[in-house]
């Protein structure tokens, strides 16, 4: 999709579609100086004479302009001024795309103006986030039908509010939402095309792109670092695993980095304790973390972001065979610790156990995890937001914030030793599973066990990571969850 700000509102004069919002008792030809065409503004004052235009967010009214070209104007409510928010006006920029797509139109402009107390760039960055991440669709494994017009929008562009504010808003929102829908791209790929060394190979890519430094390890190499869990995790596989490391140098050499690890689990059949075939499908997904944070990387390099950053995905199928781990195998990891396998379904927390430990070892500033880790987060938060439990309560509320900022919202769980004693093993220093209550939680224990004196925190995203596409800006299937999360803390973090 093409993007473009235009700072002067008479330019959009052409548009054969503009958006607008529209605030509860605003008054809209006020409001809009310079963006609506002559021919509009008697079709909208007859809009407003009529009472039908509240300002409502469920309000969504077309008006036609009689000018040269066809010109329509789509005024859409927000509700109340003072309780717009930047996931409102994403949501916004969201439904403005989707009438476009409904009246067949290529091209979109949504004004910036009448956004109330929202600052000019946050504001435009939220509507270039919204609209970008709404016009993106998976469409890659489809025979393209060369008669039936696009529904797709092809270009959007922002119009007016602040000049400098709004276009260096409405670039970096462009950024992100280019992000978002790499991640989103990366998660709907099956399992047959979205492999371990696809992964790598599109985070190669997206190194040479934005200029990052990429490490690959293969399984030989993953062998030699001594990461035996993620080794375990793989046996099953045909699919060779890798071990993804991505770098962002945006501070000075000797300053501790972010580190972001990603689960990069590109297929959970469960292995030896399969899973149930119903929605098996679409576990694919499990590899969501790794996606983000191949994503995150992208949009940090690119937004110059000034903190040395790292990127850490451990990718691997889980697969039963002949050669897969069994329950009761006690394995070794990179930390040295013995794992007990009761429950070869449990195996985010073996690939990330190895990752993290890695991580530790450059001795970050901090590291924050995201995995598709557990069923038991979606009983706890259902679909709205992710769990974060960490070792450092500060990091935590630091990515509480980070997510209300970005719309892609988190809450706290516990980490308190009491849940520990769910996982100690007969066998091994510990087991990777730590029975029905507390599920999430016990997936953070167990890898709180690998990170040392790190300040960590872990993002259990299985609930968030994939979608029913109700949002306005979204669709069913990959969300891109938490890609703005993870962007907005490490920028936050960069001051
Ligand atoms: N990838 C799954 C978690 C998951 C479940 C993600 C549903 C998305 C939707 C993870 O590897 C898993 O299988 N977890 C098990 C853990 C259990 C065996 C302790 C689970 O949640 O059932
Ligand atoms: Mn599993
Ligand atoms: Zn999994």
């Amino acid at each position: 999709m093409e993007f473009g700000y235009i700072e002067d509102p008479l330019e959009a004069r052409g548009a054969s579609l503009l958006a607008v919002a529209v605030t509860e008792g605003a008054d809209v030809i006020e409001e809009m100086p310079g963006v609506l065409d002559p021919a509009l503004i008697s079709a909208v004052s007859a809009v407003v004479a009529s009472g039908d235009l509240k300002g409502k967010a469920s309000d969504e009214i077309v008006v036609y302009g009689q000018g040269e070209q066809p010109k329509r104007a789509v005024l859409l409510g927000v509700g109340k001024a003072d309780e717009l928010t930047p996931e409102k006006l994403r949501r916004f920029a969201g439904r403005a795309v989707r009438v476009a797509e409904r009246l067949r139109m290529e091209e979109l402009f949504i004004s910036l103006e009448g956004f109330g107390p929202i600052g000019a760039r946050i504001a435009a960055q939220s509507v270039a986030e919204g609209a970008g991440i709404a016009a993106w669709k998976f469409t890659e494994l489809q025979a393209k039908d060369e008669d039936s017009p696009t529904s797709l929008v092809g270009a959007v562009s922002l119009v007016g509010g602040a000049p400098v504010e709004s276009s260096a808003g409405s670039m970096e929102g462009a950024v992100i939402a280019r992000a978002v829908n790499l991640c989103r791209s990366l998660q709907d790929r099956p399992g047959n095309v979205a492999t371990p060394s696809h992964l790598a190979d599109e985070a190669l890519r997206v190194g040479r792109e934005v200029e990052l430094d990429v490490r690959i390890f293969d399984e030989a190499e993953i062998r030699e670092e001594g990461m035996h869990a993620l080794l375990s995790v793989t046996r099953g596989s045909k699919e060779e695993a890798r071990f993804i490391v991505m770098e962002h140098r945006g501070s000075t050499d000797g300053a501790a980095p972010l580190v972001l690890v990603g689960k990069g689990l590109t297929f959970d059949s469960g292995g030896i304790s399969i899973k149930p075939s119903q929605g098996m499908e679409e576990m694919k997904y499990d590899m969501s973390g790794g996606a983000s944070v191949i994503a995150a990387m992208q949009a940090i390099a690119e937004l110059e972001v000034r903190a040395n950053v790292v990127g850490l995905i451990p990718a691997s199928d889980n697969m039963p065979s002949g050669t897969a781990t069994k329950p009761g195998d006690v394995i070794s990891s990179l930390a040295g610790k013995t794992i007990e396998v009761i429950n070869t379904d449990a195996e985010g927390r073996l690939i990330l156990a190895d990752a993290l430990a890695w991580g530790a070892r450059l001795r970050p500033a901090a590291m924050v995890d995201c995995a598709t880790l557990t069923g038991s987060v979606i009983i706890a938060l259902g679909h709205h937001a992710a769990a974060v439990m960490g070792n450092d309560n500060g990091l935590v509320s630091e990515l509480r914030d980070a997510g209300d900022a970005s719309g892609e919202r988190c809450w706290p769980l516990p980490l308190w030793d009491e849940y520990r004693k769910q996982l100690d093993s007969n066998y091994a220093d510990l087991q990777n599973i730590g029975g029905r209550p507390a599920g999430s939680i016990t997936a953070g224990a167990f890898l709180k066990e690998f990170v040392g004196d790190v300040p960590w925190a872990h993002l259990d995203i299985a609930g968030t990571a994939w979608g029913d596409g109700k949002l306005s800006y979204q669709r069913k299937g990959g969300t891109g969850f938490p890609t703005r999360l993870l962007i907005e803390w490490v920028r936050r973090r960069a001051g």
